[in-house]
């Protein structure tokens, strides 16, 4: 009676929320299409994922390795977000023609450019190997065996699967390597740039609203995928033509209300939502306050340089970008754990799942020491991780440093030449000799961080824990950064272009230039007391906590056989579906679930680098003219909030309505809602998309490139 009651309490703590998960789309039939249906859902789990038909999938696309795209035309032409198109759109500006600036439309075929280096990959099939994986691998084993076993299983398979085709795969672990799933797909590799807007509304509101709702900005690029003329991925060639998919996405202008059903269909990159109490409490209280502080100091020194000149605002604005990216997203996510207790949550959970197991002998035996020794393993953990956050936040956010280290890459491969073997060398010391580094640097700011950074690190950590070298610098300086920091500088040749030049002019000659350079002397002393005293370390525990975390999620699905689980994001494709929903941030405030272009103009800051309006954009406004885009309501609508649960990875997805149509392009999370990475709380975590209204309002009428609503096939 106990037994049961227990388990049954467990359940209803555990029961998935509505709306959380990110689900594996072949499993939809048995997992998860019921629910879909209940909530609204008008498709069959066929329409969505399907081997022999067309489905849905055949029209997602992993753009780029990172970001997601979805075809929108039987002429292969793909929509995704204009951050995911950014370096593409950067890399065709030059001064006079600015992309990134002014947008880009191409106005016919011909005037599309084509990106090299871009990829479009779409899924053909996944399947289930988990068996075949794991064949030959057998309890008594040790752990190294049971690896290479494994991993020439992995190997094998991918191989055989796609053996005489076009073809490609990869094989991913799921829940901690409780399954595993073999991917077969195609990637297209002559991928044409189509337009974009300019920043002023692709990027509207930069890093201020960056993270945050409510939204304004269009952050939408379009691409075009090229085939050769047998339809199949070729690289680029003239010959090439415009690829035609399986399935085109038809586009629907009907809008959407409060509690609509919405779906994201994408490859989300990683979460971890199986943690411990331990691990969350290390992210929460450890890890996220740590690195944000750190990151906060650097920007503050970035941003302070960059106000006062143009120069250095042009070299650090995409380096700031990405370092404000996740300091922001690090920030939200550790105070939307606090709000959710998040530990308290967790605590409570592992005492329920002790409970439940203690009542059970068999079980006890099998599972009991799994929390114990998670416990255990991160009270060493955590101090290791602190290491680890320190190298890469506070001692790799110095450039010079992380400028230094690479020469060790070009040094390896010039160590291969010399002893014949197969290399690289001459290739990457051409690349090197571009001294593309320092296109985005600036000695005086990164003197700055330096000095920061330095002296964060004497603050932070103790003597016994640092690299000796760095320790006896330290020493010698008397615990004085700027000093340190001063002498370095004046004695290295890595912070000058000048000298770096004349480094690499004779690489192989001018070996003292760089052997008996402080920065260099120092960085590697850094690198390799921590490939001595701290990675092994590291990883060693990092495995054992894979292994306790694949026997817990193992004994959750034995306890729980009526919860639903869904594996951890790992850039793999993913369905998540929920509604078209408000939140309330705080007390007192509550968003409303859309915007509208009347919020743009609200936001609008003349001339300014983040809230400009492009004087095009402002005639339409005051005309009105919005033509079959606006929502019943007269207005423009730009973007809304739905709680589909998503992350990073998830730029570009598709957002679709209960019939499959596409409302819109998903592109952020909200601030308060970051923490769904880790733990999803249900009344603030929301996926930001931008209405596809919109998209196409700026491509008709801000663009003129209103032809290419006729390859589409619109839902009016
Ligand atoms: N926060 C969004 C995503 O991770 C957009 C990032 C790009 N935009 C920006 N303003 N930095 O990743
Ligand atoms: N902007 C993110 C991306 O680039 C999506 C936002 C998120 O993390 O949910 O994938």
């Amino acid at each position: 009676m106990k037994i049961i009651f227990l388990v049954l309490a467990l359940c209803v703590s555990l029961i998935i929320k509505a709306d959380e998960g990110m689900w594996l789309p072949q499993l939809l039939n048995a997992m998860n299409i019921k629910d879909m249906k209940k909530n609204g859902l008008k498709l069959t789990a066929e329409q969505i994922y399907s081997i022999n038909k067309s489905s849905l999938k055949d029209a997602i696309v992993q753009f780029g390795g990172g970001c997601t795209a979805e075809i929108i035309s039987n002429q292969g032409l793909i929509l995704t977000n204009h951050h995911c198109g950014y370096s593409a759109i950067a890399f065709h500006s030059t001064i006079e023609k600015d992309y990134l600036k002014n947008g880009f439309w191409a106005m016919n075929k011909q005037q599309e450019i084509y990106t090299a280096g871009l990829t479009a990959m779409i899924i053909n099939r996944i399947e289930d190997v988990t068996a075949k994986v794991l064949k030959g691998v057998t309890a008594n084993l040790t752990d190294i065996k049971k690896d290479s076993i494994t991993k020439a299983n992995i190997k094998q398979l991918e191989k055989e699967a796609v053996a005489g085709t076009h073809y490609e795969s990869f094989i991913r672990p799921f829940f901690y390597g409780n399954e595993y799933y073999l991917f077969v797909t195609e990637t297209f590799k002559d991928i044409r740039m189509v337009g974009a807007p300019p920043s002023d509304i692709g990027k509207f509101g930069g890093e201020t609203d960056n993270w945050m709702w409510p939204r304004h900005n269009a952050d939408f690029s379009v691409f075009r995928i090229y085939a050769n003329k047998d339809n199949k991925p070729a690289e680029y060639s003239a010959d090439n033509v415009p690829y035609n998919p399986k399935h085109v996405i038809p586009v629907s202008v009907k809008g959407y209300k409060k509690g609509d059903f919405t779906m994201v269909y994408g490859f989300p990159g990683r979460t971890q939502e199986y943690l411990s109490s331990f691990a969350v409490d290390m992210i929460m209280n450890d890890s996220d306050p740590l690195k944000v502080s750190l990151r906060e100091k650097r920007l503050n020194i970035m941003e302070t340089d960059m106000r006062g000149n143009d120069t250095i605002r042009l070299a650090y604005a995409n380096k700031y970008a990405g370092i404000a990216n996740y300091y922001k997203k690090w920030l939200g996510e550790m105070n939307g754990l606090k709000n959710y207790n998040a530990v308290a949550k967790k605590e409570s959970f592992e005492n329920d799942f002790t409970n439940a197991i203690n009542a059970d002998p068999a079980k006890k035996e099998k599972y009991g020491f799994i929390i114990p020794q998670l416990k255990k393993v991160y009270s060493e953990y955590k101090i290791l991780n602190k290491q680890v956050d320190y190298y890469n936040e506070c001692l790799f956010a110095i450039d010079a440093f992380g400028y230094a280290r690479m020469y060790n890459v070009l040094l390896n491969e010039l160590k291969k030449k010399q002893k014949g073997l197969t290399n690289t060398y001459d290739a990457t010391l051409t690349e090197y000799k571009k001294l593309g580094f320092f296109n985005n640097y600036n000695r005086a700011t990164d003197m700055k961080l330096c000095e920061t950074m330095l002296n964060e690190y004497i603050k932070g950590v103790s003597s016994e824990n640092r690299p000796y070298i760095l320790d006896s610098f330290i020493v010698a300086y008397n615990n004085d950064s700027k000093k340190l920091t001063a002498f370095l500088y004046n004695n290295t040749n890595f912070t000058s272009k000048d000298k770096a030049a004349l480094m690499l002019s004779d690489f192989e000659k001018f070996t003292n230039l760089y052997e008996r350079d402080p920065v260099y002397y120092l960085t590697n002393s850094i690198i390799k007391y921590y490939s001595t005293s701290v990675f092994p370390q590291f990883q060693y525990d990092d495995r054992e906590i894979n292994e306790l975390q694949k026997l817990y999620v193992q004994a959750q699905k034995e306890l729980f056989k009526d919860k639903k689980f869904y594996p951890d994001a790992n850039s793999t494709l993913r369905v998540a579906y929920g509604k078209v929903n408000d939140y309330k941030p705080k007390d007192g405030v509550e968003y409303n679930y859309y915007t509208t272009i009347d919020g743009v103009m609200e936001k609008y800051i003349p001339g300014d680098e983040e809230f400009n309006v492009p004087a095009k954009l402002r005639e339409l406004y005051l005309k009105k003219d919005y033509g079959m885009y606006a929502d019943k309501n007269g207005k423009l609508p730009v973007a809304f909030t739905a709680s589909n649960h998503t992350t990073g990875g998830n730029s570009g997805s598709p957002v679709f309505n209960a019939k499959g149509e596409l409302i819109g392009t998903n592109f952020d999370r909200n601030w308060e809602g970051t923490m769904s990475d880790i733990m999803y709380n249900p009344n603030q975590c929301r996926n930001i998309t931008l209405d596809i209204r919109y998209t196409l309002f700026i491509i008709d009428k801000f663009a003129g490139a209103g032809y290419l609503l006729n390859e589409m096939k619109i839902i009016k």
